[in-house]
């Protein structure tokens, strides 16, 4: 969907950006993936050039001297795989990495661009240098990631014309542009597609003073006071992921406003997420809900991913994608070769005691 120019930028900075994709499972304030209601404050927030981006410093360091030697040559960037959960940037950066190079980002996703010919329409549209954006990259159809393979290293394309024994192929060329892929896990990316990309960025989630400085600049934007201590509350729960930061600020901000002044102090901060059911790891309802069935229905666990998601009445992948990442890494759950099992922080944060080991419990089995 083309979006209208920016006013003010150079018409090689248009973006093009598709419409987005649903949430697989609805209305978590502390989902990581986007939401349609995001929208219109991730436009706010984003932030444009990477001296404003906060964060991943290592990589953005990188960044600066890709684009820079790109620049230089007149070239475009190389092609860049950026890897990691929901919610930490990847669209953000494939914007600001068009946006740095004075080019035009076309953004599409994997399941959206269906057959072959839809390929063939996206990069025949490409100008020199500009940036085709693909999300969950590792969606794309066998077919339609094999046509990619040429374009991505010769910057050419074959396409079909005509069908049955007049069948032929011609190679068409095309403008020299640079594929930024986004996918939630490079283990699911064939390993053709993976070894193409030039640069693998595998973004972090963020630490809790990154997240706080995310907040302030975010409220900065909203025109909201903010205390020091109810952006570090704010950043505490916000899952190491600066869209859950932003979405709970704005939330933050509605019960400041009807409750208070409008402004935010910790103790505003701290009840409005009592009141969105949010503890002060981040958790809602979902998460200890998880770590509750472990723990009470399979006695810790391991538990298989397919019996855990039955139990949850959700999808392998939405247990996988969304739940799990925070709480394996943040070590409420683990994994062994037999299954979940919630670890000894799981039951403390849910005041739960654990059964001794040997003394009836089940064993857990060796963490990968
Ligand atoms: N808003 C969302 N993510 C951000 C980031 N990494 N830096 C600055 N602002 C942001």
């Amino acid at each position: 969907m083309a979006k209208p120019k920016t006013p003010g930028r150079s018409p090689r900075e248009r973006t093009e950006m598709p419409s987005q994709t649903a949430s697989a499972e609805g209305s978590r304030v502390v989902e990581g993936s986007r939401r349609p209601d995001d929208e219109r404050f991730d436009r706010l927030f984003r932030p444009t050039s990477l001296d404003d981006y906060i964060g991943q410093e290592k990589h953005k360091q990188n960044l600066r001297v890709f684009v820079e030697a790109a620049r230089r040559r007149n070239e475009p960037l190389d092609h860049i795989l950026l890897c990691g959960p929901p919610g930490l940037g990847k669209t953000t950066l494939a914007l600001i990495l068009a946006r740095e190079m004075g080019v035009t980002l076309h953004a599409t996703s994997g399941p959206a661009i269906e057959h072959k010919g839809a390929l063939a329409g996206l990069l025949t549209n490409l100008q020199q240098r500009d940036v085709l954006f693909v999300d969950e990259i590792h969606r794309l159809t066998a077919a339609v990631e094999e046509s990619l393979y040429p374009a991505i290293e010769s910057y050419s394309i074959d396409i079909m014309m005509g069908d049955g024994p007049h069948a032929s192929t011609i190679n068409l060329p095309l403008q020299p542009f640079s594929l930024v892929g986004a996918t939630t896990r490079t283990g699911l990316l064939t390993a053709p597609l993976l070894s193409r990309f030039g640069y693998v960025m595998r973004l972090d989630f963020y630490p809790v003073e990154e997240l706080v400085r995310i907040v302030q600049r975010s409220a900065r934007l909203l025109d909201v006071a903010i205390a020091e201590e109810a952006s570090v509350e704010i950043a505490q729960r916000a899952r190491g992921t600066p869209r859950v930061a932003n979405r709970l600020l704005r939330r933050v901000s509605d019960f400041a406003l009807v409750l208070g002044d409008g402004s935010i102090d910790r103790d505003i901060a701290v009840e409005s997420c009592d009141r969105l059911e949010i503890d002060q790891a981040g958790l809602d309802e979902m998460d200890r809900r998880l770590m509750s069935i472990i723990i009470d229905t399979y006695e810790g666990g391991p538990v298989g991913v397919e019996t855990l998601a039955a139990a949850m009445a959700e999808p392998r992948d939405t247990i996988e994608d969304v739940y799990e990442p925070y709480l394996l890494q943040q070590g409420f759950i683990g994994r062994t070769p037999r299954g979940r099992i919630a670890t000894r922080k799981a039951y403390e944060h849910l005041g739960k005691t654990m059964p001794v080991q040997g003394g009836g419990a089940p064993p857990q089995g060796t963490l990968f």
